[in-house]
């Protein structure tokens, strides 16, 4: 696992893994580390709502007996924390990501949208990742979270960096880069926000920060927290989303058509884009506390459990001709894309309207869009949790 055969094809691989069983030992490093890997859809769910399985960090650091040192502010928020600690993070958190803060947005990222297509549709040719699905999800976390457009860069490098197979030392240092400029950043809003006349309307770090439920509120560490959880999860995911997506239309051009034909059903393509090549889908992780049996295995207590959200997807035991994408597949909305249980993505309709506003405007605007490079020439970007492709050489009929 994890050279770049595996990153270009990871399905061939957990395919022949899960036809040895769904729950597999399996070597993580070259130092001889072991996890187990779950590739099955009913065993990934399951895990996903075990409350044996814990994501509270600190113990991977211990078992792995690393000497890292990662920043504080990455290791205590609400994805790194177990019940009660998440129960409260995200019950805080939660009301500034409903289907209706979210409705506020779209014309927002609608005119980004609009905008990102109005340099590229006229040229023809571009890289649709770099030029497209990187600008957009960043432009919307970056707005929400008041972070000046010339840091942008800046901060873009520094949560690829946490993401990318870099040395650890590399990784480690990039994390205190991300949290110090977070830090600052809440700190420059912390007492401005407890005043409503200077609030302004979509200040997602204002909303936090005066979050309250029953008389508790988030410290201002908890904000830092749940701030570069939320960067670092609204940068590379949803990019990951839209270019999967485009990528797999490219490759099935009768799809391609149908659904520009009849946009209105994008939503549930979507779906199917969402479960055929998942963002988060070479693995997410979590720690046994106990002993714990999926079928005819038992993963032992204190052990890294990787759920393989991709494969689990693509469980041949649960969907029919699960390597084929089809538009029209029934049940469109049981995959695992976007996790399950309580560490359910707190973003995904943030996701799901960024990508629908993002592939129906591209579809509209692209006319003949079709890959300009051949299939084996595209370069997956090594990372043990995110799926998403480096670059997405793609050309059209240009156009206005
Ligand atoms: C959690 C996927 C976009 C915020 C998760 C999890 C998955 C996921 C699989 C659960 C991980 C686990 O249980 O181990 C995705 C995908 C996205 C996306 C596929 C895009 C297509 C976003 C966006 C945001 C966001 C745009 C916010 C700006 C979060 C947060 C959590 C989370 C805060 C932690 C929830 C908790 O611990 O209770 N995401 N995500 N995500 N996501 Fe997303």
């Amino acid at each position: 696992m994890f050279d770049a055969d595996f990153y270009r094809d990871p399905y061939r691989i957990y395919d022949r893994l899960r036809d040895q069983g769904p729950v597999q030992q399996v070597q993580v490093s070259s130092r001889g580390h072991h996890a187990w890997l779950i590739t099955g859809y009913e065993q990934a769910r399951a895990a996903l709502t075990d409350p044996r399985l814990s994501r509270d960090t600190r113990r991977f650091a211990y078992l792995f007996g690393d000497r890292r040192d990662i920043a504080p502010a990455l290791k205590s928020n609400m994805l790194a924390t177990d019940p009660p600690d998440h129960t409260r993070l995200r019950r805080l958190a939660a009301p500034a990501f409903t289907a209706t803060a979210v409705d506020r947005l779209r014309p927002r990222i609608q005119q980004i949208t609009d905008q990102l297509l109005d340099t590229i549709a006229p040229q023809g040719a571009a890289d649709l990742i770099s030029e497209f699905a990187v600008p957009l999800p960043v432009t919307i976390i970056c707005e929400l979270l008041g972070v000046p457009e010339h840091d942008r860069p800046q901060l873009r490098h520094w949560s690829n960096t946490l993401f990318t197979i870099a040395d650890a030392t590399t990784r480690d240092r990039a994390s205190h880069h991300i949290a110090d400029y977070m830090t600052a950043l809440v700190d420059r809003n912390y007492h401005r926000a407890d005043d409503a006349t200077t609030r302004q309307d979509g200040d997602l770090l204002g909303t936090l920060i005066t979050a309250r439920h029953r008389g508790d509120r988030l410290s201002q560490q908890e904000v830092v927290s749940l701030a570069v959880l939320l960067l670092i999860a609204g940068h590379e995911t949803t990019t990951n989303l839209i270019g999967n997506a485009v990528l797999a239309l490219l490759l099935n051009p009768d799809q391609h058509t149908a659904v520009t034909a009849d946009l209105d059903r994008l939503a549930p393509a979507i779906e199917e884009f969402l479960r055929y090549d998942s963002p988060l889908g070479i693995a997410t992780v979590r720690f046994t506390t106990q002993p714990v049996t999926y079928g005819p295995t038992t993963i032992p207590a204190e052990q890294i459990v990787m759920i393989g959200i991709g494969a689990a997807n693509r469980d041949p035991a649960h969907y029919a001709a699960p390597a084929a994408l089809d538009l029209t597949r029934p049940g469109p909305q049981s995959h695992l894309a976007f996790g399950h249980g309580p560490h359910y993505c707190l973003g995904s309709a943030l996701a799901r309207a960024e990508a629908h506003i993002a592939l129906a405007t591209l579809l509209r605007r692209l006319p003949g869009l079709q890959l300009d490079t051949s299939p084996d020439q595209l370069a997956w970007r090594p990372s043990r949790m995110m799926r998403g492709l480096r670059a997405l050489p793609g050309r059209w009929h240009p156009g206005p």
